[in-house]
Formats: C-alpha cells, structure tokens, sequence
C-alpha cells in the first residue's frame, strides 16, 4: 500500500551527521540496498567476477568500474508485470588502477587493456523488489534482452553538422561518422522521448604520444588539456588510435554529448556534434514552447555554460514514429554559451541578469573566422572570442520541471581570486574548510565548497536568450561568514560542500550529491526545497563511504526510490588495492563501485 511517509519529497528525516565511516548511512528509518557493483555481471555469458582473474573480455561483459550517470526508465512493453521493471543506464566514468589491482598480479599490457574495457556504459534491466521503493537487477540474463554493455568496440554514429568533417576522419574510419566507444562518461540525463545523455568528460586524458604532435591543432590540443604524456594509462599500447602521433584526429571524436536508447539494445548509440565538443558534465532536457532545451556545463575552472535550442518540436507521444522524430532532435537547432553580469553587491544577494550568445546554429557561425564545424569540433575557442563568463567548474546543469528554473553545481575553484578574477556569480575567492571533523575552520585561497547557481528563463520561456539569476546556496560550514543558504536559518542546515550533480522529485524538492567535501568528512546527498519558508533548507539524506564521491542521484517510483551511484570507495591519495582504505561494500577485501538504491524501511 501506498504511505506518506515513503515520499521521499514530503517526509521529514533527521539529517545524517558528517562522518568518516567506511558505510553507506542513510537518515533514520531508511534502508538502502546495492543493485550493482563492480564486476557485476551484465550479459549473459559473463563469468563470475574475481579480481584476482580479471580479463579484459570479461569486463565487456560485466558493470564496469566507477559508477556516475544514474538513469531509470519505466519499461513499458507487452509482458504483464511490465510495470514492476526498469532499465537503469549507468556511466563508467575511469578507472583507479591503484585499488582495483592486487600488486604484481597483472603486467602492463593487461591492466591497460583491462581499464580500458571497464570504461563506458550498462544497461541493467530492474525488478521491484520486497519493500517498496526497493530495485534488484533481473537474474535470468538469457531473458533481459535489454542488458547491455556499451564498451571500446562497440560503435558509435556522429550525428549533426559536423560528422563527416576531415578532422574527425582517422585510418580506422575514413568517413568521419563511426567512433568506437566512449570514454569519461560522467554525468547525464534523460530525455523526456525515454533515451539517456551522457557527457564525455575528462576525454582527454586518454591520448598520449610517441612522437610529434600534428602542429595543425597545437592550439585546439592545449584547450582541450591534450598533451603528449595523457594520464599514463598507455592505452596506445592496447589500441593505436590513442597514439596523438599515429591518429591526431581520435581524440575529435571524443568529448561529445551521447545519446543511447536503452529499449533498443541493438542500435548504434550516437555521438552529437551539434552540442558542442568540450568536457561535457551531462546534459539535460526541458521541453519549452515545444522545442527541447538541453543545458549543459563544461567541467573545468573558468569553463562555461551552454545550452542548445532545437530547430524542430518535440513529437508527443511515444509512438514509433514519434520516438524516431525526437531522436534526431539534437541534430538542428543553436548553440549558446552564457554570461551572467551582476547587479552589485549592495542588495546582499549574488544575483543579476544573464544572455545567452549564440555560437552556431546548424547552418549558420555566429563567430568570426570559424565555420559551423569549426565552432562544434572547437567549441572551447569559438566560446573563448564572445567573452562568457568564466565559471566555478560548471557540473550538473538541471531544469527543474516544478518550478521551470535551472539548477547549476558550481564545484569549486581553488584559483578563484588568483589565475580568475571574481564577479557576483563567481564571489569567493577565500573559503574556510576543515581538515577533518571537529578540526577547527581554517582559511583557503579560492572557492573550495563550491555553490548552486538558480537561473530563470524570462517569461518562463527557455527558448529566449535572456534570464536572471542567483546563487540558491554559497556551500561551506554554515559557521563560515561566506555560506548562504537561500536565507534559510544558518543553525538549522547541515554543511555542504562540492555540489557535482543535482536532480529532483515530483514536488520540486532540489536533490544534490557532493565531490571532493573539503570540510574533512565523507561525501553525501542532501535534499533542499527551493520555495516557500524551507527554501534553502539543506538536509544531509546520506553520507558515502571513505574516499567516495556521490554521483547520479534520481528519485523515482513516486518518489519512493533514491538511485545514487557510490563512485571509487577507497579513492584515497596514495592509498593501494592491499591498503583496503575501504572494503565497501564489504562484500570482498576490496572496495567495489555500486549502484544503490534508498527508500522507507518498512
Ligand atoms: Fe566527472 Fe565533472 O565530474
Ligand atoms: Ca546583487
Ligand atoms: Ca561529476
Ligand atoms: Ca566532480
């Protein structure tokens, strides 16, 4: 049966305290169960997992490592208990070969080829389970015909005004239009046609070089942080199109917005050009005077914020024929980069008025010097000569479908106030965080706790070039004289800091989960209401294990189910696969990425 107190959106909880366990802990009354985890086997045929066996092979058939996009579809399809199941769609962001390996166990050549198959994306098909609100993965792979592991092979089509381009051609695929895998996958949304986005990232870490780089893209390669030694994976060992020397073009092809359609398992999940290429967070869809608007955030300090409006409207229903139509919705429309001017200081709110500046439509550059495919394939140059405004590492970017205002995570930004100047958007350039808990407060150059920009589209209409703004929450210690929190009472909030994605239940409710707290406890997610006398009242719902980052928070089921993503648990500098910084979810003596989902314990 149906209780109010299983509505995540209404119920009242006692916050969680910041903490250091090595757990998942949720606020009283609440009980979480994992879905899945690293090495969890996703299609049929996958062997068990075991980390002292692992193979590449096997990890294109199982959950890959470092969990972040959380997705949930409602399946709808001819069996009766149709209602009781969903596809989840999962990001695979990176790997840390640090604690996913047991020393002198794997050579080179094998940790390389086996990070790089634990990259990319699952699909997992999901039954209710016992308690409501609860999900468990379907056991008999032979029947979940949905299952998929989107890995390194498998292919991708380049869709919009750039595919084709000479620059996105390699001696693998002369045409410009089919790319193999996609890396760095981090955050994502879906669209309201049942497909998900997912942003590829920190894609450029991937590339490294043997020798010369193509002194063509000496500039693009730099502002894309593309540089000889890469992280030192040596992918260009397993794979030579991650040789810069051999393929200069490779990494074009990457750093795109992708679209997957989780109820067709057989086609080619696609690469959209006409999002812009830049190190996409995610990217997430409102509906407005009929035409999809995606907002999107470029994850680097004093990187920028973009959206893009469609040229066509989205086709009602969920038709065939419609499903087909919005999906090449993102193929023809504008690109825009914003920039957000204070109204001064004097008001005591960071707030003002913003644009959106067109950098290309499908057909037409709206930037000097540079072509439709120049501004998509180099969209970080072309937002470089319109002056945006440099932002505090733009993360989730996420329309609220309540309120019809959109929710931006501004993670931090240690060279605030130093390499950046500050504005009203951007204000602090000196923070107080924590070494661990109990730890007095001491300062810090720079924005380290980050906050959550508010943007309202004027007229509600999100198809129109302008808006307002302010910043919802300045995060931090509420001690801490910088910390706002939508004017909500300082003594009644729980501390908060590095907001990285955002999401919503049916009520409005903001969502956040955290990376990276620099208040010297664990990482979480908190529910903030955005109206009324709560706004702004900032609750801590769970806390992470050590060294994990909260990723991919969706409430779904009638807001009866928390999906979070519990991304590398045991992350910790310095820390090894036998130093066990963490063990969770202690199912082994290593730590396991997971997907997990809260509700009301019953
Ligand atoms: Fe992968 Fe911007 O966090
Ligand atoms: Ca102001
Ligand atoms: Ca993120
Ligand atoms: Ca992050």
């Amino acid at each position: 049966e149906r209780r109010a107190s299983d509505d995540l959106a209404k119920v009242a909880f006692t916050p969680v305290r910041p903490n250091r366990r090595d757990a998942v802990v949720t606020a009283p009354g609440f009980d979480h169960e994992v879905v899945m985890r690293w090495g969890d086997a996703v299609v049929h045929g996958a062997p068990a997992f075991d980390a002292h066996a692992q193979s590449a092979e096997a990890a294109r058939m199982q959950f890959g490592y470092n969990c972040d996009y959380v997705g949930v579809h409602e399946l709808r399809d001819h069996r009766k208990d149709s209602k009781d199941r969903a596809l989840l769609v999962v990001n695979h962001e990176y790997t840390d070969e640090q604690i996913m390996f047991p020393a002198d166990t794997y050579t080179d050549r094998e940790i390389a080829e086996i990070g790089l198959a634990n990259h990319g994306m699952s699909v997992v098909e999901l039954r209710r389970g016992l308690v409501p609100g609860s999900w468990r993965p379907v056991t008999n792979l032979r029947k979940a015909r949905y299952n998929r592991r989107i890995h390194h092979r498998t292919e991708f089509v380049m869709a919009g005004p750039a595919a084709g381009d000479d620059r996105l051609k390699t001696s693998q695929d002369p045409t410009g239009t089919r790319v193999l895998g996609t890396f760095n996958n981090c955050a994502g949304g879906m669209t309201p046609w049942g497909t998900s986005l997912s942003g590829e990232e920190n894609f450029n870490q991937y590339f490294q070089a043997t020798g010369e780089l193509d002194a063509r893209y000496t500039e693009q390669y730099a502002r894309y942080g593309i540089g000889a030694s890469g992280s030192g994976r040596n992918w260009h060992t397993v794979e030579e199109r991650f040789d810069l020397t051999a393929e200069p073009h490779e990494p074009h092809r990457h750093g795109w917005i992708v679209e997957v359609d989780p109820f067709s398992p057989d086609e080619a999940p696609v690469k959209h050009t006409m999002l812009g290429r830049f190190k996409h967070e995610g990217a997430n869809v409102i509906v407005s005077k009929g035409h999809a608007v995606a907002y999107m955030g470029d994850d680097e300090r004093g990187d920028y914020l973009y959206k893009f409006v469609s040229a066509k409207k989205v086709a009602k229903g969920s038709s065939a024929t419609a499903r087909k139509r919005n999906k090449k919705l993102l193929t023809k429309g504008t690109l825009y980069v914003a920039r957000l001017t204070g109204d001064g200081s004097a008001d005591g709110v960071h707030d003002g008025t913003g644009e959106w500046i067109p950098l290309c439509s499908d057909t037409e550059s709206f930037v000097p010097g540079m072509s439709v495919a120049d501004v998509l394939i180099f969209t970080r140059l072309a937002a470089d000569q319109v002056t945006p405004t440099k932002m505090d590492r733009p993360e989730d970017v996420e329309p609220n479908l309540v309120n019809g205002k959109v929710y931006a995570a501004l993670t931090n930004n240690s060279q605030r106030g130093s390499r950046f100047e500050a504005d009203e958007a951007n204000p602090v350039t000196t923070s107080m965080v924590r070494s661990s808990i109990g730890a007095p407060l001491t300062e810090a150059s720079g924005n380290r706790n980050g906050y959550v920009l508010e943007m309202t589209a004027d007229g509600g209409d999100h198809t129109r070039t302008t808006f307002t703004w302010d910043l919802l929450l300045v995060c931090g210690d509420p001690e801490a004289p910088e910390t706002y929190f939508g004017g909500y009472d300082k003594a009644e909030v729980s501390p908060i800091s590095c907001p990285d994605n955002v999401t919503f239940d049916t009520a409005g409710n903001l969502w956040i989960s955290t990376d990276g707290n620099a208040l010297g406890s664990n990482d979480g997610i908190f529910r903030v209401p955005v109206a009324g006398s709560e706004r702004g009242h900032v609750q801590q719902f769970v806390t992470m294990p050590r060294g994990a980052e909260a990723c991919g928070p969706l409430i779904t089921d009638r807001n009866r189910s928390l999906f979070f993503a519990v991304q590398h648990p045991g992350e910790i500098d310095g820390a090894t696969f036998e130093d066990q910084a963490s063990t969770w979810p202690h199912t082994d003596d290593f730590p396991r990425p997971s997907v997990v989902v809260a509700f009301r314990r019953r």
